[in-house]
């Protein structure tokens, strides 16, 4: 039998994670690839019974520790509370990740409102900048400490359909790659740059079921709309001691992106 393990760089034995929105689909994802990884995991959301319901469940897939807790992380002293209860659960905290994010369709770019906008911005950037200020201290003590965070692929390509939410992840991504600058050899920073995943949350978007069908056969480079396995994937690799080359970086996920042909089909 070989004595190489490929997957030794992948394992997350000695780590505490906080996944943020992690009671469903991608967050959900995440949390259980990283306890399946042997970290401990605490999953912090809006919704506390399916943050409990999800750990419980993700806890006995895995044998590992998975604890959940209601936290809005527009609220600081929720952040302040989450962050407390997992140092003292799990001894630490070296792995975060920012997965909490929304955004709405708008058919008109220049009439969303200034409260709009400025609520996104709330939920989508500044969110993740107070977690990652929140745990800080445990972070800079911690072995492989990252923060990961889930950006959407609107943060970096125009979309003007989706203006205050695709504004709002473009500030995060610029945001933490100055905060992969300002942590430097201490902590990792990164974020996922994520395609299309349907979810439940695309029709609450204001997406009707014809848009949601056709954004369900995508054309990028893959052929297929992702999986939140697809993206978990990813964060595993970041968070873990197999990404620790790899810090300041916008990675996307998503199929490839649009498929571009200059010359057109006939
Ligand atoms: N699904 C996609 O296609 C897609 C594409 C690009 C980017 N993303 C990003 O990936 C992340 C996860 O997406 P998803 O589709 O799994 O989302 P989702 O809406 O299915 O789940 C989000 C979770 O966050 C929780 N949440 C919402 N507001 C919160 C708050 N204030 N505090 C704490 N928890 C809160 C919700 O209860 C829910 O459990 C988001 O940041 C999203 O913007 C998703």
């Amino acid at each position: 039998m070989s004595q190489f393990d490929a997957f030794t760089d992948f394992r997350m034995h000695g780590h505490s994670a906080i996944v943020t929105g992690g009671a469903q689909n991608i967050g959900e994802a995440i949390a259980r690839s990283f306890s399946g990884a042997g970290a401990k995991v605490m999953i912090a959301d809006l919704n506390g019974d399916k943050a409990k319901a999800t750990a419980e469940k993700i806890a006995n897939d895995t044998g590992n520790e998975v604890l959940g807790m209601a936290c809005d992380v527009t609220k600081g002293e929720q952040i302040d509370a989450c962050v407390a209860t997992t140092a003292e659960a799990f001894g630490g905290i070296s792995t975060l990740v920012n997965n909490v994010g929304w955004g709405k369709a708008y058919p008109d770019p220049l009439a969303v409102s200034a409260e709009e906008m400025v609520e996104s911005y709330k939920l989508n950037t500044l969110a993740a900048l107070n977690m990652t200020a929140a745990c800080r201290p445990h972070l800079e003590q911690a072995a492989n400490a990252t923060v990961t965070n889930s950006g959407s692929l609107v943060g970096a390509l125009p979309a003007f359909d989706f203006i205050a939410y695709s504004a709002a992840k473009a500030a995060l991504n610029h945001a933490m790659l100055g905060l992969a600058h300002y942590f430097a050899k201490k902590v990792r920073v990164n974020t996922v740059l994520i395609g299309t995943v349907i979810t439940p949350g695309y029709a609450e978007a204001g997406l009707d079921q014809k848009v949601v069908d056709a954004l369900s056969h995508p054309d990028n480079l893959t052929g297929r709309a992702g999986r939140p396995e697809d993206v978990a994937n990813a964060f595993l690799w970041l968070a873990s001691p197999a990404g620790s080359w790899v810090s300041g970086q916008t990675i996307q996920v998503s199929g490839g992106g649009k498929r571009v042909r200059l010359i057109p089909d006939e």
